[in-house]
């Protein structure tokens, strides 16, 4: 049904998931191959408005709601943007999908991790990547990263480290249990390094 490539990058925030992405997205169009980079939350109009509801609006959001807007986001992103590129045959390089909904929210959040796979199995119909390249880092070193950016952190990044150390552990747990769609990447090791080791993967899944 389809014959593109589907990627996803994973990986708690400041793990350098963008410099990841660019570089694999420069290499595929230099194989000759239409890429489609984009982001969740926010890959579509919606998804942009719904973004602004989950980073930057001022109160509490419930976690079943955070959840579900995650979900409608993706919901979105797929049915328009995701699912029709892959039907042209295109490779698609999301920065986080439903794995990042499993570890912030089904683990980060306390809900049931097996719940909120299900509402988001629903909303793409269960179309997973065929490849999840995890940035693997300690909530520790990710958090002193954030903080030289100077950025204003958004109201997830506001959480405590022992948050993005279980979010860590969480996205850890699914890449054992699922070896042949994760790929781990050391995230100190150096950026060129790091992209050998994906584009090593990405090579393989390209030659299939
Ligand atoms: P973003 O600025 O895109 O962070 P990053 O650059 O680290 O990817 O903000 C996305 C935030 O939303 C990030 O803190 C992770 C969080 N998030 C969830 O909690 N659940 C989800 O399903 C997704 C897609 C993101």
């Amino acid at each position: 049904m389809t014959s593109g490539l589907f990627i996803s990058v994973e990986g708690i925030d400041g793990v350098g998931k963008s410099t990841q992405l660019g570089l694999l997205e420069e290499f595929l169009v230099a194989q000759g191959r239409t890429v489609l980079r984009t982001l969740e939350p926010g890959g579509t109009d919606l998804g942009q408005e719904i973004r602004h509801l989950l980073l930057h609006r001022k109160g509490d959001v419930a976690p079943r709601s955070e959840a579900l807007l995650y979900a409608a986001d993706r919901a979105h992103h797929v049915a328009t943007k995701i699912r029709p590129a892959l039907e042209r045959g295109e490779v698609v390089l999301t920065d986080r999908y439903l794995d990042s909904s499993v570890a912030y929210q089904g683990v980060g959040r306390a809900l049931d991790a097996e719940e909120v796979r299900a509402i988001s199995m629903f909303a793409v119909e269960n179309l997973l990547p065929a490849l999840t390249i995890l940035l693997d880092l300690p909530a520790e070193v990710a958090r002193a990263r954030r903080s030289q950016t100077g950025q204003e952190p958004d109201r997830l990044e506001r959480e405590k480290v022992e948050f993005f150390e279980a979010v860590r552990q969480a996205y850890l747990e699914m890449a054992s249990r699922e070896p042949e769609r994760w790929l781990v990447i050391d995230a100190s090791a150096s950026i060129e390094a790091m992209q050998e080791q994906i584009r090593d993967r990405v090579k393989q899944l390209l030659a299939r």
